[in-house]
């Protein structure tokens, strides 16, 4: 049995969810991959809560989601992940924190201290990875760590691991993808003969939608998700500088009925191209036909497509956003970096 220490970065809709989902399958990471996750410490936006609590008569312990943790501990929070990490090495940083592409934090200073102490990182968090992909995938290399970023790359929907496992060997000519649930739902719901503003309100009455939808129906979500997998898939790397981005609020009805009189159906897509010159990156509202793999992804459903030069046209599709379901990507690229560096740790 190996067991993984654990540190949690963030615990909001995605971490108890991964805590959840990790309990609830306890017996069965234990017997199919010899794992036991240890619980070390949460990090949260005040400080720090520490499992189990140390000395448990004398300190209040808090009991939620069935487990028992310390009282909250602030202070010079990096300081004490530099002792928990040292005094553990070869565990896993779960990073569910808050998302800034700006400035890469929370999430960019834990991940490099993590990576230099050994740890992996397993993240749902985009704001790193479109911070300084370059860089942090350099320095989980030289540290001969995992960094898994399903969580981050259309979560349930295999992307990344379709290209590095699945094409591996292959050349990707292009990539696209309905990389957007809320998007996907309004533009449906436009094809259905709803308008732009009820298909929104529908949407965030239903809690697809975030009251704020503007990284969604902006196209900003999906420029994140086609440039991390891009970036991911192919020896190309890009910033986010290099995507032409544009987002559906100015589709009308209008358009998307006549897109269905020849057919069609108006899909948000980002794709990559590649060029003699490298690539092309953007993120469009495009009109396509039955004939095009995507066309059949409705509502909230997503869907990615890898032309490739010896596998034709590789296609997948499903991977409703939820907690849930980037818990579940998280507990896969945990499972699968564990499995991969098995020898180094052992
Ligand atoms: N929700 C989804 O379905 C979904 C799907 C895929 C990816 N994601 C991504 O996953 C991440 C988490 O999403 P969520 O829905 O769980 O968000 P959330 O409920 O708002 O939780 C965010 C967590 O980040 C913590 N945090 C904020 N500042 C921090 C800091 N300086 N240091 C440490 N922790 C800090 C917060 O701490 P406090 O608890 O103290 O406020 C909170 O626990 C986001 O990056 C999101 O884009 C979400």
């Amino acid at each position: 049995m190996r067991h993984i220490p654990i540190i949690l970065l963030g615990y909001g809709n995605v971490g108890r969810a991964f805590v959840r989902l990790v309990e609830e399958k306890r017996d069965r990471l234990n017997q199919d991959y010899g794992l036991n996750l240890v619980w070390t410490t949460i990090f949260r936006r005040e400080g720090r809560y520490d499992f189990p609590p140390i000395g448990e008569s004398d300190h209040p312990v808090i009991e939620k989601d069935g487990l028992k943790f310390g009282e909250l501990k602030t202070g010079r929070v990096l300081n004490d992940l530099k002792s928990l990490l040292r005094e553990a090495p070869g565990g896993v940083m779960v990073d569910g924190s808050v998302s800034d592409q700006k400035t890469g934090q929370p999430g960019y200073d834990y991940w490099k201290k993590a990576f230099s102490w050994g740890w992996h990182v397993v993240t749902a968090n985009k704001g790193p990875l479109v911070y300084d992909y370059k860089g942090l995938h350099n320095s989980a290399h030289q540290n001969r760590c995992g960094l898994g970023i399903s969580g981050a790359t259309a979560a349930a929907l295999p992307t990344v691991d379709l290209a590095l496992y699945a094409l591996a060997g292959a050349d990707i000519q292009s990539v696209e993808g309905i990389l957007n649930g809320t998007s996907n739902y309004i533009l449906t719901r436009m094809g259905e003969g709803v308008d732009y503003a009820e298909a929104l309100s529908e949407a965030q009455g239903k809690g697809i939608a975030e009251p704020d939808p503007a990284m969604d129906v902006e196209g900003w979500d999906t420029a994140y998700k086609i440039l991390l997998i891009t970036n991911a898939s192919t020896e190309l790397k890009y910033s986010l500088n290099d995507v032409s981005v544009k987002g559906i609020t100015s589709i009308s009805r209008q358009e998307v009925e006549k897109a269905a009189r020849e057919g069609k159906r108006i899909k948000l897509l980002g794709r990559f191209e590649r060029t003699d010159t490298g690539g092309i990156l953007e993120v469009a509202p495009r009109a396509v036909g039955p004939d095009h793999p995507l066309f059949w992804v409705n509502g909230t459903e997503k869907g990615i497509t890898f032309e490739t030069d010896t596998m034709g046209s590789i296609s997948a599709v499903g991977g409703r956003s939820s907690p849930v379901g980037a818990a579940a990507a998280l507990l896969k690229d945990l499972i699968n970096i564990v499995r991969q560096h098995d020898n180094k740790s052992d």
